[in-house]
């Protein structure tokens, strides 16, 4: 079967069980599930029941599927995502992606815990992502296109709205939430960065790091959608001062900033 043809099965098995069509989807970092708490729950479907989707494995990440509705827009959200270092393809990593499309959401609001490297951030804070450098060791891309998902070579010269992002800086700016726009390097982990590292990203333009999102991106815009997408800053690794850093502090920190962030993005989707 090609992928056109498991995209179709995916979202064939998802529509017949839910009772409407999700205009938006979401996908959330680590620890940042506290938007389950606002949503409006109208089915939540283990990833394991759906054809063709990968199972989650790292500690932190749900595995299911929900949709329902937020502020009455009718999301389709991954509670949990597929990350690359886990070991899964970049066809399974995007997957969910196609499917959200393929039930006819036609904007994506994705999410994740990132290292910063611009010292005027701090942790706890929030990045909209404007832009990134994609270092993922390869694309999602790669291989026959099939023009039926999208064309073979899509442009990236805005690949963040514009409008959403300005939306969301007026949002941030009106709840008194400290916020930042920058850039967002994707690399592929499980690693963090060394301190050459961290300085070669701040070197060449990148504002904070993390190991996911830029290929889901790249799928949603193959697609056709609309996409926003922003960090929870969870750990700071400045030019002359990287600290040692774990997983469970990355998971604390974007814990921590998840009320706030799940009620930013739920201001931000009443106002879509
Ligand atoms: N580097 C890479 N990924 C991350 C980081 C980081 O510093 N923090 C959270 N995810």
């Amino acid at each position: 079967m090609d992928l056109f043809e498991k995209i179709q099965v995916s979202a064939s098995y998802i529509k017949e069980r839910i009772s409407n069509t999700p205009q938006i989807g979401m996908v959330l970092g680590s620890g940042l599930g506290g938007l389950m708490d606002i949503i409006k729950v109208d089915k939540e479907i283990p990833y394991s029941d759906i054809p063709f989707f990968p199972v989650t494995t790292v500690k932190g990440h749900g595995g299911s599927l929900v949709t329902g509705t937020l502020h009455d827009k009718p999301i389709v959200m991954m509670t949990g995502r597929f990350h690359y270092y886990e070991g899964y393809s970049m066809e399974q990593v995007t997957f969910p992606i196609r499917v959200m499309k393929a039930l006819g959401a036609h904007t994506l609001i994705i999410s994740n815990a990132a290292g910063g490297m611009n010292p005027a951030f701090k942790i706890g804070d929030f990045m909209i992502i404007k832009d990134h450098v994609n270092l993922f060791p390869e694309h999602p891309l790669r291989g026959p296109n099939d023009e039926r998902v999208g064309v073979r070579f899509p442009d990236m010269s805005e690949p963040y709205d514009n409008q959403l992002i300005q939306k969301a800086q007026k949002i941030a700016h009106d709840e008194g939430i400290d916020i930042h726009t920058g850039v967002y390097a994707g690399l592929q982990g499980p690693t963090f960065e060394t301190k050459a590292e961290y300085k070669m990203l701040h070197t060449i333009g990148c504002d904070a790091v993390g190991m996911s999102t830029v290929p889901e991106v790249i799928v949603a815009l193959h697609g056709g959608m609309r996409v926003f997408a922003a960090s929870v800053i969870t750990d700071m690794a400045l030019t002359d001062h990287v600290e040692r850093i774990t997983h469970e502090q990355v998971l604390a920190a974007s814990e921590a900033a998840a009320p706030k962030f799940a009620a930013f993005v739920a201001q931000l989707i009443a106002e879509l």
